[in-house]
Order: structure tokens, then sequence, then C-alpha cells
């Protein structure tokens, strides 16, 4: 019998997972050992072990001290905790999970677009509370011919389209250039949000987005505009975002992602006009099985010697 490979696990990113490699590798979880002890597991490691797997949203900076490291495979699409100038520097192949995820974020995208529009948080509660005996919910917004605007249009913002044009929207977009699609594009996140109703933020983190979406965008869009955020939360100013809900500068946002998660600002928890979920976009038992998925074929590549599957593009 060969023995088992060694792996190392930065974090318990999903158990379920986790559970699968620990019993096809010889695992080590770097989480589980005390703070005291990591440099010294980190030596004992170096070159019996060149390999690691970890969440892509919070990472451990210290696994780049193994020298022998030559693959990070991470558990979800957005790998912003991931530090690419030491996997560059240390020519770490970096893999992510795309593309299996873009159904379970899509449709939790449109469920935000509709539970803004026709505010179903609040006629929830209205029920609840008897409110109805006294009178009727205030009507809400209509989608057939509004515009949807999307910053992004990336996977997950092709599968948001598949969805919203039943749904009877018009979609415009920004990227950073024009894409072959037959939708309106827009230069700037300026043009995009004074040209549609819903301005949907799908894109990534990292320093060339951070607070990209700031006060002019919101005034852009407008007194009955709204703002639905799937992609990450640090591209959006939420000072900012939390004083037009406030002002009445949007109509309203419904969002998932946050500047410093699990922490959500209270401005924004005190607000009536915006519904929240705590970063459910992907989070379905089939997704995130599929996401885990995706990390063990790139291990199996790697260790099979077969080029990886996702292999990120390091900028
Ligand atoms: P993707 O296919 O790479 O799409 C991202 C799009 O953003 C690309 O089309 C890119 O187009 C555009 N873009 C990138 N930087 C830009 C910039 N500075 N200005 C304007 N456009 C820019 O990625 P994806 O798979 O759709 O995922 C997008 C992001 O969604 C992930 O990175 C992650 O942060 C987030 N996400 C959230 C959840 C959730 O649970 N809420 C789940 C999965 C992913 P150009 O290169 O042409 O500019
Ligand atoms: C996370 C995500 O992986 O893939 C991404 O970029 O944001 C999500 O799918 C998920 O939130 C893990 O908790």
């Amino acid at each position: 019998m060969t023995a088992k490979q060694k792996l190392l696990i930065v974090n318990q990113f999903h158990p379920e997972t986790v559970a699968r490699l620990d019993s096809l590798y010889d695992t080590v979880h770097f989480w589980e050992t005390p703070d005291a002890e990591k440099t010294k597991l980190l030596d004992s490691l170096n070159g019996i072990c060149n390999a690691a797997a970890s969440a892509s949203w919070f990472c451990d900076d210290r696994i780049y001290q193994l020298p022998s490291l030559k693959v990070l495979a991470c558990f979800g699409v957005g790998v912003d905790a991931i530090n690419f100038k030491e996997t560059n520097a240390k020519r770490i192949k970096v893999t992510n999970t795309p593309d299996v995820l873009n159904d379970a974020v899509a449709d939790l995208a449109i469920a935000l677009i509709l539970a803004t529009a026709r505010n179903m948080i609040n006629a929830d509660s209205f029920v609840r509370n008897q409110q109805w005996l006294k009178g009727p919910f205030p009507f809400g917004q209509s989608l057939a011919g509004k515009t949807l605007g999307i910053i992004g249009l990336g996977r997950i913002g092709e599968a948001i389209v598949e969805r919203a044009l039943p749904f009877k929207l018009k979609i415009a977009y920004h990227n950073r250039s024009p894409k072959k699609v037959p939708y309106a594009y827009y230069a700037s996140i300026n043009e995009l949000a004074a040209n549609c109703d819903f301005l949907l933020n799908m894109l990534p983190g990292g320093a060339g987005t951070a607070k990209i979406i700031n006060a002019d965008v919101f005034r852009n869009l407008g007194p009955n505009g709204i703002f639905i955020n799937v992609g990450r939360g640090t591209s959006v100013d939420e000072p900012a975002l939390i004083e037009a809900l406030v002002t009445g500068l949007i109509a309203g946002a419904g969002l998932d992602v946050y500047a410093n998660e699990p922490n959500v600002p209270a401005g924004l928890i005190k607000q009536s006009n915006v519904v929240l979920m705590p970063h459910l976009g992907s989070a379905t038992v089939q997704t995130r099985r599929e996401m885990g998925n995706v990390v063990m074929r790139n291990l199996e590549a790697w260790f099979s010697n077969m080029p990886l599957l996702t292999e990120v593009n390091q900028i």
C-alpha cells in the first residue's frame, strides 16, 4: 500500500470536504495547532508537504513560510484572501472553484431583487404583526420593463442575466471592457447607475475594486433605484451606502456581502429599506458539495502530475 500524500489544511472551510480530505490524505489541521507551535509544525513539514487546502475568503499568511509549498487549493471563487505577492514570489499555484456556484449565487441575486422590489421582508412582518387587519400593504415595484445594471458581468453575472430576462428586465452592464453580448455597455459605473433601476454588484474583491461603489454612484442611481450586492462588500463605501439609504438618495438595497463580515454596521441593521443576508450566495448543500468536489479534483490532479482544473491567473 502506498503512503498517503501529506496535505496541509489551513482552516475548517467546509466540514464535509475537510472530512473527505482527511480520509484521502495524511492531513495536518493548521488551525488546530496552537499558535506557538505553528512555525515548528511548518518546519517539520518542509520537504514532505507541497500542497495545502484553504477557504478562498480567509487564509493564514503563515503558511507561505513552508518552503516546499507548491499548490494551494482554495474553496470559493473569490480569492481576495490569498496573498498573490507571496504565491507569485514562491511560485505556488492557486486554484479556486468557479462555475459550480453560478446557479446558486444567481438564484440569490434574483431573490434579493424580488425581495427588495416587492418589500417582501417587511410584508412578512406586516402579516405576522396583524397590521393587515388595519389596511393594505403599500405597493411595490414591477420588474417588467425596468433595467438591471450589472457591475462585473462575468460567470455569475451571465447566470443572473439568464434568470432576469424571463422577468422582462432589460440588461445593461459595466466591465473594464465591453463583451460580445447584446446588452448596453457603460464605460463607467456612474453612467451605468444613471441608466438602470436595479444596480447589482458582482465584482471581485481586492485592491482594484475597493470602495469603487461610492456616494456618486448612489446619487446617479437616484431615489427610485435599488442597489443589490452579491459580489464583495469591500467594493462598497459602506458609510456612503448607509447615508444613501437613510436620506432617500436611493430607494433600497439588498445585500449578501459586507465590508467586514460577519460584522454588519448598525446603520444598515436599523434601516427597513434594506434586505440583509448573511453571505448566502453559494450556501446550498449541493453547491457547497460541488465546490468541495472541485477542490478534491484539483488536488487529485496535482498529486497525479496532471494539469490543474481551475488554476487562478495570478496578478
Ligand atoms: P468573473 O467571471 O471573473 O466575473 C467578474 C467580472 O468582473 C468580470 O467579467 C470582469 O470583467 C469584471 N471586473 C473585474 N474587475 C473589474 C473592475 N475593476 N471594474 C469593472 N469590472 C471588473 O467572476 P465570477 O465567478 O462571476 O465571480 C465574481 C465575484 O463574485 C467573485 O470574485 C466573488 O467575490 C463574488 N462571489 C460572491 C458569492 C456570494 O456568496 N455572495 C459567491 C461567489 C462569488 P473585466 O475583466 O472585463 O473587467
Ligand atoms: C464563499 C464566495 O466561498 O466563492 C466565493 O467567492 O463568496 C462564497 O461562495 C462562501 O461564502 C463560503 O462561506
